[in-house]
């Protein structure tokens, strides 16, 4: 397997493009189910998980293609002929966002057979939201052998009030997608109301779909009779871009985020803020940099949007490390979503677990160390630990980050980190 090997140090400078959404892409996607039509998706990141979804949409007879403009990926999707209604175990357990096939393949094709996700590293991730949602519009949902069965009732979905007792973002998409070709009106009432959710509206909308509410957790959906096709363009990878801002203040560097805006980041500049970084906006993004010096510890809680993303603590935890003073912070979203707490520790950070809350306390440095991840985020809160570590780090396992970060070696190599990808067996 792939490794990555970084010598801290380096401070970061220069320009980073932030690519198209992941968790905005894979539910867009998922669209092509709904219409006989053609939907075009622009910048569409190149990502494992992308060619996951690609390759289940493709088993369901969704005709695929792909065409490169410079580094902007556009995909165009064509569900006219669907020839299958299974979404396989073998494609589920790899990623968990398969189940958004759900909702629409049952709306559409009044069936489908989807497995379980089972467990996973970041917690038992129930799909409980998203069977209940669709039992309320109507379908009849059996589990058996790791599956569920659903099927819609004869003459299709019909609209109703879906109350979530917990906010879900896939739950909420799932059920958007099924809602707008579901007979009358649903309403989604403590609905997710993340800004790729937006994005799957506003191009539901774009296929014909009417839909009213949108970035509020009310939404209000008339279904339609059928959908068409559309253009549209991922919105940008807010976990991305939170991601290498945090990059660039642990190195003390200044980088240049390029196609993000301070709305879609906007509790996560609020806290990095009162961490002593420093946000300035420019004509092509945003500019980040410290304030002055030293970065301070901050407390710091998940909670579904607008609050501070789940998606981004474990970066928030390796910002902290080097901070003065101490920093509390609490996962309210997953369980079991603090496992790069001891690859951190091995680095020389300072971390005491206590159930859903970390104490961080700063330390003057870190030291480089062979480290391991067992999830995307926790991976790349590691690569950041390396960059301002003494010494080398080696990161194994590097195909958590290939799902969610899009040429990551590449951008921070372009400001100047001394990092590497080693192949498969390459000495280190
Ligand atoms: C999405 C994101 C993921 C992010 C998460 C929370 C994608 C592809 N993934 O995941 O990166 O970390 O939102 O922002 O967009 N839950 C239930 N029952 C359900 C569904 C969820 O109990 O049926 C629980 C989960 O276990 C979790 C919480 O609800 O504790 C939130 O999960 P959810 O918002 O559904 O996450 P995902 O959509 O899987």
């Amino acid at each position: 397997m792939d490794r990555i090997r970084i010598r801290g140090g380096k401070s970061l400078k220069g320009e980073i493009r932030i690519s198209g959404a992941k968790n905005a892409a894979l539910p867009l996607m998922a669209t092509s189910l709904l219409t006989d039509g053609e939907v075009r998706l622009d910048s569409v990141p190149d990502l494992a998980d992308i060619t996951t979804m690609t390759n289940l949409l493709a088993q369901h007879g969704v005709e695929v293609t792909t065409k490169l403009a410079g580094k902007e990926r556009s995909v165009t999707l064509s569900g006219a002929n669907i020839t299958d209604t299974t979404a396989p175990y073998d494609l589920v357990r790899k990623m968990r966002a398969s189940v958004l096939v759900l909702g629409p393949l049952v709306a559409r094709h009044g069936q489908a057979k989807v497995s379980l996700p089972g467990g996973c590293a970041i917690g038992t991730r129930p799909v409980d939201l998203h069977i209940k949602g669709l039992q309320q519009l109507g379908a009849e949902i059996d589990l058996r052998e790791g599956y569920m069965y659903a099927r819609a009732p004869q003459g299709g979905l019909i609209g109703a009030e879906v109350n979530f007792p917990k906010v879900s973002v896939g739950a909420t998409e799932n059920l958007l997608m099924a809602a707008t070709l579901a007979k009358g009106e649903t309403q989604l009432i403590n609905a997710a109301r993340e800004p790729e959710i937006t994005d799957l509206a506003k191009c539901l909308i774009g296929m014909g779909a009417e839909i009213e509410g949108l970035g509020t957790d009310h939404l209000r959906i008339r279904g339609v009779e059928r959908l068409h096709g559309t253009t549209h363009k991922v919105v940008a990878d807010r976990i991305e871009a939170g991601t290498y801002a945090m990059a660039a203040a642990i190195t003390n560097g200044e980088v240049e985020l390029i196609g993000v805006h301070h709305e879609l980041i906007a509790a996560v500049c609020a806290t990095l803020q009162q961490a002593g970084v420093q946000f300035t906006e420019t004509p092509r993004g945003l500019k980040v940099s410290r304030a002055n010096g030293d970065l301070l510890g901050v407390d710091v809680m998940t909670e579904p949007f607008p609050g501070f993303p789940t998606d981004l603590q474990a970066q928030m935890m390796a910002l902290m490390t080097t901070a003065q003073g101490a920093s509390m912070i609490t996962e309210t979203i997953f369980e079991n979503r603090f496992m790069h707490v001891p690859e951190l520790l091995r680095m020389g950070a300072s971390i005491n677990v206590h159930g859903a809350s970390a104490m961080v306390r700063g330390v003057k440095r870190l030291t480089g160390a062979p480290v391991m991840a067992t999830d995307l985020r926790a991976s790349v809160s590691l690569v950041m630990a390396g960059l301002v570590a003494e010494g080398d780090t080696i990161l194994n396992r590097v195909y958590h980050l290939d799902r969610g970060y899009e040429r990551l070696v590449q951008k921070l190599a372009a400001c100047g980190a001394e990092i590497e990808r080693l192949a498969d067996g390459a000495a280190e």
